[in-house]
């Protein structure tokens, strides 16, 4: 008899559900307080005969806790019910608060652009280790024993003997990748790399270069020339002019500095271009016959063709900022700027 009471309470306190702070009292009227159920049953205790007076306690008291679970169980979901429904109280006509979306550092967003105008002509992407060796870095570049560039004042070394230095440009990455690749080779280094310069409004310590490289059978000047046009007036405009200046590098030959019409006067001539109507923005040349046999590429069948131009340079020039140390310096008021860019 009391079996089946107790059996029918259990499954009732089971089915038991509260969506509110009422039906959640309800429920402790009914279940938990002195007068519910459970209450009753205990109070039942005196007519039960001594001898089960154990075992009626010890199943009303299974009958009790079993209450009090199904209690917090309720109190819980009610309380979390209750937080959802507050929140959708929001007045979805409130205008939004103000989140300031963050934008493309200028260096980022000029090295993409140059990076997709190199894409588009096949060119593909390469990177090489900051930290480098003497060897892809200087010899077999070309450079003599005795280069400046090889001395501390110029060169930020880590070790010496074997030598170990912060790489002083990104053409050391085309030696890597001649290394391990056979031609035909069209790729594109961006990086960083460190001068031991002091800082100045023209000059920094770390700043960023992209190389390129360009090696198969029968590549001449003329595709270097028609490769930097193609760039020049991609990257700054269709009226862009560009020179090709002779120069020197230990590891090209000839080589020729890459000048392109002055951006801000036209040519006309002004003193960013300092009267002269054109500003340099990198170095090129065709890759020395010892460099492909440095790197175990057979010279007389093939030629290739390299440049180097810095990436601050092409930013500085495309958006007429003054000072190098402006990329550098996370001053919001200059970054804001360019934030459109993608
Ligand atoms: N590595 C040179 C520098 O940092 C730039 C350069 C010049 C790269 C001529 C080249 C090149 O690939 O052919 O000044």
């Amino acid at each position: 008899m009391h079996q089946e009471k107790i059996e029918a309470i259990k499954s009732s306190i089971a089915a038991a559900d509260a969506t509110n702070a009422d039906e959640l009292e309800a429920y402790r009227m009914k279940y938990i307080s002195k007068k519910s159920v459970v209450g009753e049953l205990f109070a039942g205790m005196r007519d039960i005969p001594n001898e089960q007076k154990k075992a009626y306690g010890q199943t009303v008291n299974e009958v009790k806790q079993l209450a009090e679970a199904k209690f917090q169980e309720l109190i819980e979901k009610v309380n979390s019910s209750s937080t959802k429904s507050k929140s959708s109280d929001l007045d979805l006509t409130l205008p939004p608060s103000n989140i300031s979306a963050g934008g493309v550092h200028p260096l980022t967003a000029t090295r993409q652009r140059i990076i997709e105008i190199f894409e588009r002509i096949g060119f593909n992407l390469s990177e090489g280790p900051e930290i480098e060796d003497d060897w892809h870095n200087f010899t077999a570049l070309n450079f003599p024993e005795n280069h400046p560039a090889r001395e501390m004042q110029d060169t930020f070394f880590i070790e010496k003997n074997p030598d170990i230095a912060l790489r002083t440009h990104t053409s050391s990455v085309q030696v890597r990748v001649m290394e391990n690749q056979k031609p035909p080779i069209r790729t594109l280094s961006p990086g960083r790399v460190f001068r031991n310069e002091a800082i100045s409004a023209r000059a920094h310590c770390i700043f960023h270069q992209v190389e390129g490289l360009y090696v198969d059978e029968n590549v001449g000047f003329a595709d270097l020339k028609n490769t930097l046009y193609h760039f020049a007036k991609e990257m700054f405009g269709k009226e862009t002019k560009v020179r090709f200046r002779p120069s020197f590098f230990p590891f090209t030959e000839p080589s020729a500095e890459i000048d392109i019409s002055c951006q801000l006067c036209g040519g006309k001539g002004c003193n960013v271009c300092k009267g002269t109507g054109w500003v340099e923005i990198g170095g090129s040349g065709m890759v020395d016959p010892n460099v492909l046999e440095n790197c175990g590429i057979d010279s007389k069948k093939y030629t290739g063709f390299a440049f180097g131009m810095g990436i601050e340079r092409i930013a500085m020039l495309k958006y007429q900022i003054k000072d190098l140390r402006l990329f550098t310096e996370n001053d919001v008021r200059f970054l804001k700027q360019f934030r459109s860019m993608v």
